[in-house]
């Protein structure tokens, strides 16, 4: 009588034999039956459960298995050779279908988004993603170490601060337009709104200006619904005689394009430094029609009838000093928000947890 003790010696001098044999550039054919075949090794082998006490061969069996699948595994990366015996292989069996896969969900969003603007004369553009602390900040009427940046949780390079007065100045350099501000720190960058003033830069501050900047942005935070990394998009329009009416007539476009017909944006007082007035931006919801409730119901999705998406305003003169544009002939409006949100809000759907999106796990993926 055999026991499981036996089994495993055998089944590792199967496992042995097999890597000798493939050292020795055994052909794929060959290997196939000798191991695999009616009276190749694994048969043999498998006779001995035959022989093993009954409270012994369940485990036998799942070695046994496992044996088979190490062995078939094995046996199908050894490559073809020219020696093998083609003969087996059939020409007219049916290829193996690649698996199509998809853009990423926020890559579609961001494919519809820029879209969406470009049929009202938006140009998209995109800029850095680390960048210097002018255009993340100081450009945007935040001066060092002015409290507002707080609300902005930043990730600092450790890159050679250019305010050392050693480092050239390098008059090429958009920055050139700025003396007093040569250098300063690198940052990743926080939100889209750094591509403000590099975009008043890119087009000589002459204006008509119509952007749109799509972009990751970075910040030190990490929870269910914040993630390190994420998209941003942001809006800028300069002209002469721009006012509050134009943002809003824009906002009103995208809610209807982006969410669908009736979709209405409101407009809320609030404060950022680089607009003045300035506003959050909310949608109403496309589930329940904005009213709140379903079926008598209150809407589970929106609770109220509108949804919070980002902030927006008119350009404060700062900014447009900063860019080189006269605030006393040109106004401009501005908005930015989160393409991860924006895009959740459309598919009306309740994602726990937003670092799915990151995970890079096809069974999450592949559901959109
Ligand atoms: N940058 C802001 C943020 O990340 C969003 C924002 C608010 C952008 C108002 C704008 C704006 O362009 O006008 O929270």
């Amino acid at each position: 009588m055999s026991t499981i003790i036996d089994l495993q010696t055998k089944i590792r001098k199967i496992q042995t034999q097999l890597a000798t044999d493939i050292d020795n550039l055994a052909s794929q054919q060959e290997l196939t039956i000798s191991y695999l075949g009616k009276k190749g090794l694994f048969n043999q082998v498998a006779q001995m459960l035959r022989e093993l006490p009954n409270e012994e061969k369940k485990t036998a069996g799942q070695l046994l298995n496992q044996l088979k699948e190490e062995l078939s595994a094995k046996i199908a990366t050894v490559t073809i050779s020219e020696s093998d015996n083609q003969s087996w292989i059939d020409l007219s069996a049916p290829g193996i279908q690649p698996k199509v896969g998809h853009m990423h969900p926020i890559s579609q969003a961001m494919r519809d988004i820029t879209h969406i603007f470009e049929q009202i004369g938006f140009t998209r553009v995109r800029y850095p993603e680390v960048d210097w602390d002018w255009y993340v900040f100081e450009s945007l009427n935040m001066p060092p170490d002015h409290p507002a940046r707080d609300e902005w949780e930043t990730f600092f390079v450790d890159a050679p601060d250019t305010t050392d007065k050693n480092v050239a100045y390098d008059a090429s350099e958009p920055r050139g337009r700025h003396p007093s501000l040569i250098g300063g720190k690198m940052v990743m960058t926080t939100h889209t709104s750094n591509g403000q003033v590099r975009e008043m830069e890119r087009l000589n501050s002459t204006p008509p200006i119509r952007m749109i900047n799509i972009g990751r942005c970075y910040r030190r935070q990490q929870d269910a619904t914040h993630t390190q990394m994420f998209h941003q998009f942001e809006g800028l329009v300069v002209d002469e005689g721009i006012n509050i009416q134009h943002l809003k007539g824009t906002l009103d476009y995208f809610a209807e394009q982006f969410y669908g017909p009736g979709t209405k944006s409101r407009i809320r007082p609030f404060h950022f430094q680089f607009t003045e007035p300035s506003f959050e931006v909310d949608f109403s919801c496309h589930i329940c029609g904005g009213t709140g409730l379903i079926d008598g119901n209150r809407c589970k999705f929106c609770k109220s009838g509108w949804h919070e998406v980002g902030g927006a305003g008119m350009v404060h003169p700062n900014v447009l000093k900063a860019g080189g544009i006269d605030p006393e002939i040109y106004t401009g409006f501005a908005f930015g928000w989160g393409v991860e949100r924006t895009y959740t809000l459309k598919e009306g759907l309740n994602i726990d947890d937003i670092r799915l999106f990151y995970s890079g796990d096809l069974r999450f993926l592949e559901q959109f």
